[in-house]
């Protein structure tokens, strides 16, 4: 029968070249192994080879390929150094032959997958660029016993010398790669990041003084209509007239900017009475307050008077109702905002299809919300008034 080995010089050269062929290919790292497995059972006439190689960490064999049908494991065996047949080539850098009766060998670890009962005779031996440098380790089998000579090891291991340096070269590539795609996903967090947070500064400028001043401005507009028709060319209409064109140029101003910063409302009052007084600041409506005494982080204060300003203001513009409900509420661990009118309401399914020109509006308020693992609800009907519904989660709210 013929044997590999170097009896069969003609045989060991055409596995080699085959071999040399394989990892000339530039395959990935998966493929290059799978095909020299093939290969090697192939030409040295044995029944399966597994090749393990060593992880990234350099202390576990990984199973990479095998003859079919064991090619499927490929990935999820593992081995610590030193553990079984393979683990122990790895560790002392030296191969191992067993002829017959595996289970007797101390080295030979038992593992269900790999079927061992089916195979009598095995040959294992390092992968190594050079000597101390390992990469992994080969395993070849036969069903029947086979005495392997000191020319197959020989050969397994100048094949295992010839695949050593492509594998390495393979599992750098592999690992620039995932260093180059955690470099791109980081880039992209911090660009997101950048975002959100110039999105929220433009919501705060938006929702916060350019609301102020629009109701500066309003107030300035009734003072002026106010005044008797006979000063309107007076010293004080000329006055009012500069501060309501101050206050439309401060409004331009702010929409350029980037600049928000907290209420200094809610640290000088706290959120409840922050509210109320947004809630007296709309001359044209009556807004009733009903507001635990809650205390909340920081951020989800800002968030929920940002969101109460926002929905008063739509209230007093959009929605034609003189009065207002307010309320604020901690319900098993949910801090609610509830803003209602009983105004002319709208359909909010149409949001969708005319986003508001700033994009700050409604949306803002569910983004803030969203941000804070909370939710918005806009519960509306042609006729039938508006309720908005803000819910944030809060841990040990008071
Ligand atoms: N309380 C309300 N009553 C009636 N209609 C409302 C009410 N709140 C919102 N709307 C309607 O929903 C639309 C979207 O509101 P949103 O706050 O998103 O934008 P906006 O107020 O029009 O513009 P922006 O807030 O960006 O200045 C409003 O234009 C209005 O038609
Ligand atoms: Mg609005």
């Amino acid at each position: 029968m013929s044997r590999l080995g170097l009896t069969d010089p003609e045989r060991e050269a055409r596995l080699l070249s085959r071999i040399i062929e394989t990892i000339s290919t530039g395959l990935d790292l998966g493929e290059v192994v799978q095909g020299v497995a093939a290969l090697i059972t192939e030409t040295t006439e044995t029944d399966v080879c597994f090749v393990h190689l060593l992880d990234d960490s350099g202390r576990r064999l990984v199973l990479r390929g095998a003859t079919p049908p064991f090619d499927e494991l490929a990935g999820r065996i593992e081995l610590n150094l030193g553990e079984g047949v393979a683990g122990w080539v790895a560790a002392h850098g030296r191969p191992v032959v067993i002829d017959d009766d595996k289970l007797a060998d101390p080295r030979y670890k038992y593992i269900p997958q790999l079927r061992g009962e089916d195979f009598t005779s095995m040959c294992s031996v390092p992968i190594a660029t050079r000597p101390g440098h390992l990469v992994g380790v080969l395993n070849v089998h036969t069903r029947v016993r086979r005495a392997f000579t000191y020319a197959d090891v020989e050969l397994l291991h100048s094949v295992g010398g010839l695949i050593a340096g492509p594998i390495e070269n393979a599992r750098l590539h592999r690992r620039l790669a995932e260093r180059e795609e955690a470099m791109e996903r980081f880039a992209e967090r911090v660009v997101l990041a950048q975002e959100t947070e110039r999105r929220r500064l433009a919501g705060e400028i938006h929702d916060g003084i350019s609301q102020r001043i629009v109701s500066l401005s309003y107030h300035l507009s009734a003072a002026l209509d106010a005044l008797p028709p006979e000063s309107a060319h007076h010293v004080t209409a000329e006055q009012i007239r500069r501060a309501r064109a101050l206050a439309d140029d401060a409004l331009a101003e702010t929409r350029s900017a980037i600049e928000g910063l907290r209420p200094p409302v809610l640290d000088d009052l706290g959120l409840p009475a922050s509210l109320a007084s947004l809630a007296r600041s709309f001359p044209q409506l009556t807004v009733e307050v009903d507001l635990a005494p809650v205390r909340l982080p920081g951020h989800v204060e800002t968030a929920i008077y940002r969101v109460a300003q926002e929905a008063l203001s739509n209230v007093a513009r959009h929605s034609g109702a003189g009065s207002a409900v307010i309320s604020l509420a901690v319900r098993s661990g949910d801090v609610e905002l509830e803003i209602e009118d009983d105004g002319v309401g709208f359909d909010p399914s149409r949001l969708a299809e005319h986003p508001a020109p700033t994009g700050y509006g409604l949306g803002g308020m569910r983004e803030r919300a969203e941000l804070l693992g909370g939710r918005l609800e806009v519960h509306s009907r042609r006729g039938a008034g508006t309720l908005l519904r803000v819910v944030i989660p809060v841990k040990g709210a008071l």
